[in-house]
């Protein structure tokens, strides 16, 4: 009897894995060229990481949470996101004695413990960003405006950018005051997460996706109304930042996040191609985050972009590399001398393929066929004699003649390509 893979989990075949490798080279090579280095943390952390910086009232902490004792007794968690993990290592490695601001980016599996549908998985891939030590509005813009230029540049259209600012301490508690007494006064019609939600954290009603909490929230007050004059004024300044570099955004006061560590702006990219689990990027600001995790103060800002959400996105916007050439040999004397070809030509860049299996001249041009081989060489005594072969262009047919001795993976490329 086989045994499956646990629900919420998805193995990633040859089919997809080059979409994969291709997005994963566009996020690095987009980092390096904002200035970020990346950041590799364990895939767990003691327990109390995610609770004290994620937030003990979060649904994430509360429910989600693949959390187990070690044998050693110790509470351990895999990561469900990387925020936390990143802000303790900046601490404990002291990153912050360096260069400010220090910016990170990471490409990570999470694991949280959801009900699993379209877009939503238990073991799901996050490429995430951290910038610590600034403070300045332009600094969110240049956060927001890296998921921005990726998704742009993957040619993903469609996509809405919404930002918000959900202010400082300061003024979400007297924001939290005027919304709790809101919904106090429409508690039956909330749907019963809400209901709890209620007291411990009322913003969390606004993310809610029920239509009926979705209607209560539409004259529930605004954020917006209720920031101080520093909070408004970064948050307009973030705007003019954004309009600075020519990116479009909606405010949207519905936006608030799930996680606790948040402060000022907030955003999400999300798109309505996708189903139900739109939010394809979701991030901001967390400057009391170190402090939470027992360091000094520190400005923090950041976010992560759900790698399988952005594949389903992605759709086949990209093609997936095939063998440059095929050789097959006939007799045992081409295929040895086919194999050292083949490795010739793969020390020098080209991808190639040979016979392993010991089939028949037919059944070798057909597996090249199968495979999808550009090209291709067939070897046997007389070409080992001339030291001369045919080189096919599978697609067009074309032959061109080729020296067996030393025949280089540009000139391959070259008959490839000249069609
Ligand atoms: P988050 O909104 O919890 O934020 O997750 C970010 C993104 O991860 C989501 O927008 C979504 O695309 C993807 N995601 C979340 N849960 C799942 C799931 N179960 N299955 C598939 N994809 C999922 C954070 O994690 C923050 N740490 C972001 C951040 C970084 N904020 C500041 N810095």
């Amino acid at each position: 009897m086989t045994v499956s893979a646990p629900k919420g989990t998805a193995d990633i075949l040859p089919d997809e894995s080059y979409k994969w490798q291709y997005v994963e080279r566009k996020i690095r090579d987009i980092c390096s060229r904002f200035g970020f280095c990346e950041i590799r943390t364990p895939v767990f952390e003691h327990t109390e990481v995610f609770e004290r910086g994620v937030g003990d009232a979060t649904d994430v902490v509360t429910k989600e949470m693949y959390t187990f004792e070690d044998k050693g007794g110790r509470s351990i968690t895999l990561r469900p996101e990387g925020t936390a993990g990143v802000v303790r290592a900046y601490l404990e490695n002291g990153l912050f004695n360096g260069a400010m601001p220090v910016k990170l980016y990471y490409l990570i599996n999470c694991f949280r413990y959801e009900k699993p549908q379209k877009g939503r998985l238990r073991q799901f891939s996050q490429f995430g960003v951290e910038l610590f030590g600034a403070t300045s509005p332009e600094t969110d813009a240049l956060i927001i405006s890296l998921p921005h230029m990726l998704l742009c540049e993957l040619g993903i259209k469609d996509i809405e950018l919404k930002i918000n600012s959900i202010g400082c301490r300061g003024c979400r508690a007297e924001y939290r005051r005027a919304l709790t007494e809101y919904f106090e006064s429409r508690k039956d019609k909330l749907c019963p997460t809400c209901n709890e939600r209620l007291y411990k954290n009322p913003m969390r009603i606004l993310d809610c996706k029920s239509e009926i909490c979705r209607s209560v929230c539409k004259d529930a007050p605004r954020i917006t109304d209720y920031l101080c004059s520093d909070c408004r004024d970064h948050f307009e300044k973030v705007k003019a930042a954004l309009e600075g570099l020519g990116i479009a955004y909606t405010v949207d006061s519905s936006i608030v996040r799930g996680l606790d560590y948040y402060n000022r702006t907030v955003f999400e990219f999300v798109s309505g191609d996708i189903g139900a689990q739109g939010t394809v990027c979701g991030g901001g600001r967390y400057d009391g985050l170190t402090e939470q995790l027992g360091g000094a103060p520190c400005a923090g800002i950041g976010f992560a972009m759900g790698l399988e959400r952005l594949m389903l996105l992605l759709g086949n916007k990209t093609d997936r590399p095939v063998t440059q050439l095929y050789v097959a040999a006939v007799g045992e004397r081409a295929k040895a001398y086919s194999a050292g070809l083949a490795h010739r030509l793969m020390k020098d860049g080209a991808s190639v393929e040979y016979d392993v299996m010991n089939r028949s001249l037919k059944a070798q041009l057909k597996y090249a066929d199968k495979i999808g081989a550009r090209s291709c060489i067939v070897i046997g005594d007389s070409e080992l004699d001339n030291k001369k072969a045919v080189l096919k262009n599978m697609k067009s047919g074309r032959q061109t003649e080729i020296p067996l001795d030393d025949i280089t993976a540009a000139q391959i490329e070259e008959a490839i390509e000249n069609e």
